[in-house]
């Protein structure tokens, strides 16, 4: 059975999401658990963008082993350049190349000439050449290119040296009996096809990327590039999650081998959910929320007296646990370690103190603490970034007939001083939010507030997550849990607020 390798491009394409930014310290994180997940290509960034994206590619090569890391970089030799110089620490470094070869791109964005687009091609391939073996080109916009003349790029990369040719549906215009057409065409015109491995990048812009992605795949192409969740540029990339439940629940289709730890995809989904700021829509395929609910009272007869009749894949099999409701009051810091170790998570003894407060805590307000539950605060406690400001407490005085008024109380980290603040807002957590402004002089404006309760019932625990756009416009998410709304709410501004100081004390 051959194989697909997978390519995953949340910290590049990903992050180029619409109000998604991550600082180093969460790039490394996901890119850690991605190797966990068992991709076979991380694309760490785009080294030439910014002095930010450098540092995250340059982290993430020096820190992450035992995968290939990419780095993105247009044809100019000053973009290979620099990109190395971030990549070379890893151990299989990759260099990806691009350049536009439709002529839509060619006439209107370069300015460039066929000849000229292709002489481009293979001197960045050969630079790059210069420095490492492995050698992706990508044709930008290379479903909407003349096939001709793509099939000419894509042979005369491959004789400079490109180990892997990409092409994209870069603006999601394709179908899935157009893209597995155009593979196969390209397979059987360029004829140095077989030094190469063919990959595919397919964008969401008609919902297709997926179904685009798995079109190639049964036309040859053996790489897939793809993202956690599907996030991308406008409307995403192809969610890598969804391909590799399509080829393992449809082997008999497919007839394809990956080394992906599918157990890993739940928890992959929810951590670059949560450090993205973007909440996974309920019927998102494979892990939305409702992905295994079964609502209907047929459907539930039918899962109760066999799992199949109803669903095609084992919801552990993506590491959903269903051992749900596991730990309450009486539960003691053994149970309490034991069921992080069967979630996986290996907490250092300080982070584990911390996290078993939040959880007595918790277990006063709350009867029964699902997995989900003990997710949302174990993340929140062992993500901290280091706090500049640590919320102490918040008094609330709000009501139907009264303006809505917040104290806020927070412990500077430096000096241990307890600083407070009282203002009156159009709400309560517009009230607390100001509070907070004036304790911090932080002046961040609020883009995007989101509450979304994590398990049923109305003990439920509520997750906060804000965006909060800092005055040099980087934008950063914070994050807070409780089953107090307000101070979820709270939490996740102080959050936000102290990444903003973090990243701008370390020029990230
Ligand atoms: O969509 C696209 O064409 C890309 C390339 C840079 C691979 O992201
Ligand atoms: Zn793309």
């Amino acid at each position: 059975m051959s194989r697909i390798y997978f390519f995953d491009t949340t910290l590049r394409d990903g992050e180029q999401s619409p109000g998604v930014s991550l600082n180093i310290k969460e790039k490394l994180e996901i890119a850690r658990q991605l190797t966990k997940l068992g991709v076979d290509i991380i694309e760490a960034g785009f080294p030439v963008a910014s002095p930010g994206d450098f540092e995250a590619v340059k982290t993430i090569a020096q820190n992450i082993k035992g995968v290939t890391i990419a780095g993105l970089c247009r044809t100019s030799f000053a973009d290979i350049d620099r990109a190395w110089e971030a990549l070379k620490y890893a151990d299989q470094p990759r260099l990806h190349t691009f350049i536009a070869t439709s002529d839509i791109h060619l006439k209107h964005k370069l300015c460039k000439t066929r000849p000229e687009v292709l002489e481009a091609a293979v001197a960045a391939v050969k630079h790059a050449k210069g420095y490492t073996s492995d050698i992706e080109f990508s044709a930008e916009d290379a479903f909407r290119s003349d096939l001709d003349y793509l099939c000419q790029v894509l042979e005369a990369v491959i004789e400079a040296g490109a180990t892997t040719v990409n092409v994209p549906d870069t603006v999601g215009y394709g179908t899935p009996n157009e893209l597995g057409k155009f593979i196969a065409d390209i397979r059987e015109r360029v004829p140095n096809i077989h030094k190469a491995r063919i990959s595919v990048h397919c964008h969401n812009d008609l919902g297709l990327a997926v179904a685009n992605t798995l079109a190639a795949i049964a036309n040859g192409a053996e790489q897939v590039e793809c993202t956690i969740n599907g996030i991308g540029e406008r409307a995403g990339n192809a969610a890598l999650e969804e391909l590799i439940m399509a080829l393992y629940t449809r082997k008999s289709e497919y007839g394809k081998e990956a080394g992906i730890n599918t157990v890993e995809i739940y928890r992959t989904s929810k951590l670059v959910s949560s450090l993205t700021g973007m909440p996974i829509q309920p019927n998102k395929a494979v892990v939305g929320k409702n992905a295994f609910v079964h609502e209907s009272g047929i459907h539930q007869d039918g899962v109760l007296k066999e799992r199949t009749t109803y669903e095609i894949m084992n919801p552990e099999l993506i590491g959903l646990s269903v051992n749900n409701i596991v730990l309450g009051k009486h539960s003691g810091r053994h149970a309490f370690r034991d069921r992080l170790k069967e979630l996986g998570y290996a907490l250092s003894d300080e982070e584990l103190g911390k996290a078993f407060v939040r959880f007595k805590n918790l277990a006063d307000r709350k009867k029964e603490i699902s997995d989900q539950d003990l997710e949302a605060i174990v993340e929140e406690e062992i993500r901290r970034i280091p706090e500049a400001y640590h919320m102490e407490y918040m008094h609330i005085s709000s009501g139907t007939t009264v303006v809505p008024t917040a104290t806020v109380g927070l412990r500077l980290e430096e000096t241990g001083e307890l600083i407070e603040e009282a203002a009156c807002g159009d709400g309560p957590v517009d009230a607390i939010y100001k509070a907070i402004d004036k304790l911090t002089g932080a002046g961040g404006t609020l883009v995007n507030y989101a509450l979304n309760a994590i398990t049923g019932g109305k003990d439920a625990l509520g997750e906060v997550t804000v965006k909060i756009q800092g005055e040099d416009k980087r934008v950063v998410t914070g994050r807070g849990v409780s089953t107090d709304v307000l101070e979820a709410s709270a939490r996740a501004y102080v959050n936000a607020v102290n990444k903003l100081v973090y990243e701008r004390a370390s020029g990230h």
